[in-house]
């Protein structure tokens, strides 16, 4: 048996330092999510409000299906598979499991499509702010305009079309494209390295300047960095009472530590047999936690709330994904002293966690087509790479008409759901609880309280089929349905859900091509 699992380890790659996994796995999980997603969240969930079901949410649902999916993902890797088709596979032997494994597969390209997009936005808006684009544009609606012309929804005279995003777009694919043909050691985990600590600084460089500035303006002396941090630390225990406040710090925990995509099982897949994951992975969840909380919560909200106050602030929160980072910054960028630099560095902060994440995302593709079908990385690489530009394109042509925004519900809310409660089911249920506790635990060097076995068995599946229960009559129903959608943007969703459909139907069949051909060469072997 271990001769046969090591002879599966042949000819995939493995992590070259501790350091570099953890690198490379904080690198999965620092994206978009931390420096963007979380402060708007935090600030349209009431700030302090939020901040308790998140941490909760962090406790009993990030951390153990943190390790739930490392401990899966090496499992997976020991058998020579890298994605969860083939993980699921040795969990469960049923034929069925490694179609429910191609979820895992799914979900992150589905996803690659339209962060990857919105990572392209951060390279643009890094370069504006060098060459001082957006630095006359007048006011908040300016920006907003400014940021809708560049994205195609109307034309202006910043932009007539998408072409500029479209330069961006295809700049960062293929940057995307060239990391992935370089593979695991030399690609991810040699850009992790640097991208990692680069991020940090740059986000310590952030706050140095935000932490200075005071009361930008005397006539507003409520309007001071101080103000903003207190908005987000002073626990508001009212508005826990409110579901939707629950829903979305789960969902944030989720989306920032990379949990329920698929993501951490391929990365955790070239984790060397019998090394620790425990004390790994929860460094990674840590690097990950400190970056959002402390580097993330200190930028975008005090200083937002420093130049506009805490009303303004949620009012823009509130009003869309991307108001804050992408108008409300560029717009404090003006005012701020040297305020070019920092524009260029905030921008290109966001641009190297958002390339590192997008490349999380690609990497179980990447990994399917290299374990299973027996493409070469390079080839690999370059099918990705084509898919994310090919795919991405109605993402851009059809922005204006809620097609990311169909997208990014079923897959990145609801699907990452679903798919951690069958993961979990898999691994604690069918598997087993004492053999999955046990494979968490080997090699571990730390030990882990008991607690957390029962977290695992009982609270997160209960916890997370609850708030799918939730989510489902909450949001589900008014999304299936379409309610308050314009009639004219039907089709367009309908596409889309066309589009999803048809994606994990073939990604269906090549998982049943694959495992044909592994019937046809274990033949071969007994026969030979
Ligand atoms: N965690 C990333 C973020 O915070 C998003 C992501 C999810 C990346 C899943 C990879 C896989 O932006």
């Amino acid at each position: 048996m271990a001769k046969k699992s090591e002879e599966a380890h042949k000819g995939r790659e493995q992590w070259k330092t501790r350091i570099g996994l953890v690198l490379a796995m904080a690198a999965n999980a620092i994206g978009i999510g931390n420096f963007l997603r979380f402060p708007v969240q935090c600030a349209s969930h009431g700030g302090g409000a939020f901040m308790i079901p998140y941490f909760i949410a962090f406790l009993l649902l990030g951390i153990p299906l943190m390790w739930v999916e490392w401990a899966i993902g090496r499992f997976g890797g020991r058998h020579g598979h890298g994605t969860t088709p083939g993980m699921f596979h040795y969990l469960w032997k049923h034929p069925l499991a490694k179609y429910l494994g191609a979820i895992g597969i799914f979900l992150p390209l589905g996803i690659l499509i339209y962060y990857n997009y919105i990572v392209s936005w951060t390279l643009a808006y890094s370069v504006f702010s060098l060459t001082g684009k957006y630095f006359a544009v007048p006011n908040h609606a300016g920006m907003v305009d400014f940021l809708a012309a560049f994205q195609g929804k109307v034309a202006n005279a910043y932009f007539g079309d998408y072409t500029t995003a479209l330069i961006f777009l295809f700049i960062t694919i293929a940057l995307l494209t060239w990391v992935l043909s370089r593979g695991v050691v030399q690609g991810i985990e040699a850009l992790a390295t640097w991208g990692v600590p680069v991020t940090f600084i740059i986000g310590f460089l952030l706050i140095w300047r935000i932490a200075t500035l005071g009361t930008p303006d005397p006539a507003f002396p409520e309007r001071s960095v101080i103000n903003g941090l207190g908005f987000m630390w002073n626990p508001n225990f009212k508005a826990l009472a409110d579901s939707k406040v629950w829903l979305a710090a789960t969902g944030q925990i989720f989306f920032t530590l990379s949990v329920g995509f698929g993501c951490i099982q391929t990365y955790a897949s070239y984790v060397k047999a019998k090394d620790d994951i425990v004390l790994s992975g929860l460094s990674t969840v840590a690097t990950n936690e400190f970056s959002e909380v402390i580097i993330g919560g200190f930028i975008a909200i005090p200083v937002t709330v420093a130049f506009f106050g805490i009303m303004e602030t949620q009012r823009i929160a509130e009003s869309g994904a991307f108001d804050l980072g992408f108008c409300a910054m560029p717009l404090i960028f003006q005012r701020l002293p040297a305020g070019q630099i920092f524009g260029t560095l905030w921008f290109f902060l966001l641009f190297i966690a958002g390339l590192l994440s997008s490349i999380a995302l690609a990497q179980p593709l990447m990994a399917f087509l290299q374990d299973e079908l027996k493409v070469s990385r390079r080839n690999a690489a370059l099918i990705t790479g084509g898919l994310a530009t090919f795919l991405a394109i109605p993402v851009v042509v059809f922005l204006k008409h809620g097609f990311l925004d169909e997208m990014d519900f079923w897959l990145g809310t609801f699907g990452v759901v679903g798919f951690s409660i069958i993961e979990l089911i898999l691994f604690v249920w069918i598997f087993g609880s004492e053999k999955a506790w046990k494979e968490i635990l080997l090699g571990a060097d730390i030990k882990i309280p008991r607690f957390f076995f029962f977290a695992i068995k009982y609270v997160t599946p209960a916890y997370l089929s609850l708030l799918l229960f939730f989510w489902f009559f909450q949001d589900g129903l008014k999304i299936m349905f379409m309610r308050g959608v314009a009639s004219e943007n039907f089709p367009y969703i309908w596409f889309a859900r066309f589009l999803m459909t048809a994606l994990f139907l073939v990604i269906i069949v090549l998982v049943r091509i694959a495992w044909q051909r592994h019937r046809r060469t274990a033949h071969h072997k007994v026969s030979s």
